[in-house]
């Protein structure tokens, strides 16, 4: 397994040291794992004035999977924005084709007091979102601020999606349904946004293929409420970029903290970049105070999409499972009689655990 390593900025290097750790504590039960480091974001700025230079590109090509931590920081905020931490993200999405963004929000029943919602309308939760991650208004060209007909200056983005483009992650978002309680609700704007109208067309053929999934739509104001209000109702939803962005982050707080939620980032082979949900954190980075169990649950995901090993993922997700049971907490998951620990205290607890 060759891994492309990939810290990035703030709290990147330290959530990624603690997931090394578990990745060296399986190589040396005898897994097979090469990895090799390389920096982008605004770390690829410092080194290669470029956010992701092509060096990391060509080894993120090269590679079985990536690992990445996070980009971003406020010193680089006003930089052109080419040159900024967050183009390196998203340039490398696109350069690897990785469409499929999965981003699991389970609630480990031991977190149900960390959540700021009340434990009875959280525990048990299991959604799984599906997130497109190379199309819609992040990639849609026109795109720019230019001074308008009025001679003021006028922001405009382009909101789209291909046919071929929905159709793909359709498919996805129903062949793991498949796998789980065969229920995909389609979350989109339909009732203002032609994009999302053609997306909602796109998902029912789609889904004739699938005849024992059942397929439900919600607009996204809509979802946006009933996960908060309800969230066991779902169990996938299958949306365009930038909704999908938004509603991780939100299913997130489901769990306890940002700091829980894992994601896959997936090509039409499975080659995937794993990364936490969440970004930088520049509000705590070098503190040794991160949550790093979405990184290293992320390693989980690695195991089970790109190399197929269903057994070491679930042996990961178990460790951090007995480490919660253990009652040892971050910062952001603590609760009144849980045990403070570190972020390198975490990861080592995880590989002992394991
Ligand atoms: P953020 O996710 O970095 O942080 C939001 C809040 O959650 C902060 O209070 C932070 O301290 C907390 N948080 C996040 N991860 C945590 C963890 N593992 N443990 C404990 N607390 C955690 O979002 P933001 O503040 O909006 O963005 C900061 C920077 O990160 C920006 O530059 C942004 O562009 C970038 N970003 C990068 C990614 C990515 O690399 N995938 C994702 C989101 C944001
Ligand atoms: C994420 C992040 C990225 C996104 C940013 C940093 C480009 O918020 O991975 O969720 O918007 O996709
Ligand atoms: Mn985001």
């Amino acid at each position: 397994m060759k891994i492309a390593v990939l810290p990035g900025d703030g709290i990147g290097p330290e959530i990624v040291a603690q997931a090394v750790k578990v990745l060296k504590a399986l190589s040396s039960d005898g897994m097979k794992i090469e990895m090799e480091e390389a920096p982008i974001g605004g770390a690829g700025y410092d080194v290669a004035g470029d956010p992701l230079p092509a060096a990391t590109l060509k080894l993120a090509q090269d590679a079985d999977a990536v690992l990445l931590g996070a980009v971003g920081g406020w010193k680089y905020d006003t930089l052109p924005r080419p040159m900024r931490p967050e183009q390196g993200l998203l340039r490398i999405r696109q350069g690897l084709n990785l469409f499929a963004n999965l981003r699991p929000a389970l609630l480990y029943p031991e977190l149900a007091d960390a959540s700021t919602l009340k434990p009875e309308v959280v525990s048990g939760l299991d959604i799984m979102i599906v997130r497109e991650l190379t199309g819609d208004i992040y990639f849609g060209q026109p795109r720019g601020i230019h001074i308008n007909a009025d001679g003021e200056r006028e922001g405009f983005n382009t909101m789209r999606y291909s046919e071929s483009e929905i159709r793909r992650i359709a498919h996805v978002a129903f062949g793991i349904a498949g796998k789980r309680n065969r229920r995909v609700c389609s979350v989109d704007k339909a009732n203002v946004l032609e994009t999302t109208e053609l997306w909602r067309q796109i998902v029912i053929e789609v889904a004739k293929g699938y005849p024992d999934i059942e397929l439900s739509h919600m607009y996204v104001d809509n979802a946006a409420m009933q996960l908060v209000r309800a969230p066991k109702q779902f169990d996938v939803i299958v949306t365009g970029n930038i909704f999908g962005d938004i509603l991780s982050d939100e299913a997130s707080m489901l769990t306890g903290s940002i700091g829980m939620l894992p994601s896959a980032s997936l090509d039409s082979n499975n080659k995937g970049m794993y990364e936490p949900s969440h970004g930088s954190a520049p509000d705590i980075a070098g503190k040794n105070i991160a949550n790093p169990l979405a990184t290293i649950l992320s390693v989980a995901m690695m195991m089970r999409y790109t190399f197929n090993d269903e057994a070491t993922a679930q042996r990961i997700e178990r460790a951090v499972k007995k480490v919660l049971a253990n009652g040892s907490r971050t910062a952001d998951i603590w609760t009144e009689g849980t045990k403070k620990v570190s972020c390198s205290e975490m990861g080592d607890a995880v590989v002992a655990a394991l």
